[in-house]
């Protein structure tokens, strides 16, 4: 059996055929706001019930303890505010009780909220509960600062989905994703969060994950993320690259994680363990300083968090040590199964990775496989 959604019900939000039609016109007339795609990669997940048991984007009472207590206001964990942010100009203008349309850039309106509470809030104190940092270096504490300064709060209903065309075969809501899971007839799932290239030790910890359940889901974040990370265009060649040359076929799932990446370590970890919850995932892997930048976080910091809430969250944690390859050992190993020294241990910093691939040069095979590193220096070469 699949996993039980976070909260018990797997949330659904969007409107479809007729009544989104009917909805989708007079929602024309509605006074509307201008969102952002992190906002509008927010609604869909609400929508399609990744982020359940969220209805909507969270009224105060929700915010303040998630902020304070990592858990909404009727006690279920959650880690990560998933809010609305308005200018307080624009919020003045904006009554408790009306509906207003959601409306991107391009003036699609993706969805509409139901407005049932406005509120200010403390910047500093949620990149600090949050993030750890009010630092405005940290990628995620940078986008609360250059937030609107009031929070709107209501139930949403989807209208329209960002274009993921691009990845149309990976594109699965977590009903299908279940039913897939279902079909495939595995008991036991292991979710993997990335937003990065796939390398040899992400390889080594799904794997030896993979030992010990049914199926893996390859499950990487393809929203928004911080503009040196490698495109989630070319990361899912590498992704196909690699499961085409070293999986075994029937035992993994690649699908996207439509999210906007927080940097936010620790408190992210609990939320990605929800979303791949919610996907049907009985277990979820998180290796060293997960969902981490910069020094921010302690590499095992992210373990310790969820390690606390992990029973009442639901889904197992497969937590692993920092993973390299022994030149010694002649294979892939952590602290808990090398005794090597450390000068035999091959080791990248993403920084250098990505400045061999953009001088077209591969990464060592220790490191990455020849047949991603390939992929990666096309799509780099092709994305400067
Ligand atoms: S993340 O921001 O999405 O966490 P990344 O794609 O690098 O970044 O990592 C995906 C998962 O693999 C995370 O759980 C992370 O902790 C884990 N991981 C990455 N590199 C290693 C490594 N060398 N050893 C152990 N775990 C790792």
């Amino acid at each position: 059996m699949v996993n039980q959604p976070h909260g018990g019900k797997l949330i659904n939000r969007e409107l479809t055929g007729q009544k989104r039609n009917e909805v989708l016109r007079d929602a024309e007339k509605l006074p509307s706001i201008t969102v952002d795609s992190w906002v509008i990669s927010d609604l869909e997940l609400i929508g399609t019930g990744g982020f359940s048991p969220l209805k909507g984007f969270m009224v105060q009472a929700d915010y303040e303890n998630v902020v304070e207590n990592t858990r909404l206001a009727n006690g279920t964990i959650w880690s990560i505010p998933i809010t609305l942010p308005v200018t307080e100009k624009k919020a003045e203008k904006l009554h408790i009780g009306e509906s207003i349309a959601l409306k991107g850039s391009d003036g699609i309106i993706y969805g509409t909220i139901g407005l049932e509470d406005k509120y200010t809030y403390d910047q500093e104190k949620e990149a600090k509960k949050i993030y750890g940092t009010t630092d405005a270096a940290h990628p995620g504490v940078k986008k609360v600062y250059e937030k609107g300064n009031v929070y709107l709060g209501g139930t949403i209903t989807m209208l329209h989905r960002p274009d993921h065309s691009e990845f149309a075969p990976y594109y699965m809501d977590p009903v299908e994703t279940r039913r897939m899971f279902h079909n495939l007839g595995w008991k036991t799932i292991v979710g993997f969060q990335t937003r990065n290239p796939v390398h040899r030790a992400h390889e080594h910890i799904q794997k030896t994950a993979l030992e010990a359940v049914d199926g893996l889901l390859l499950n990487p974040l393809v929203g928004e993320t911080k503009s040196d990370d490698i495109p989630a265009s070319v990361r899912m060649k590498s992704y196909e690259a690699i499961l085409e040359n070293y999986y075994v076929k029937d035992r993994v799932r690649l699908a996207i994680y439509p999210a906007a990446m927080r940097y936010a370590g620790p408190k992210e970890a609990i939320l990605h363990a929800i979303v791949r919850k919610n996907y049907g995932c009985t277990h979820f892997i998180v290796g060293r300083d997960h969902a981490g930048v910069g020094d921010y976080y302690g590499t095992y910091q992210a373990q310790e968090l969820i390690a606390e809430y992990e029973k009442e969250l639901g889904i197992q944690i497969f937590k692993f040590e920092h993973a390299f390859y022994c030149i010694v050992c002649g294979n892939m190993a952590s602290s808990k199964t090398c005794p090597h020294d450390k000068k035999n241990h091959i080791h990248l910093s993403g920084t250098k990775v990505r400045e061999l691939l953009r001088n077209g040069q591969r990464p060592p095979k220790e490191f990455s496989r020849p047949e991603v590193a390939d992929v990666l220096i096309k799509g780099m070469q092709g994305s400067e």
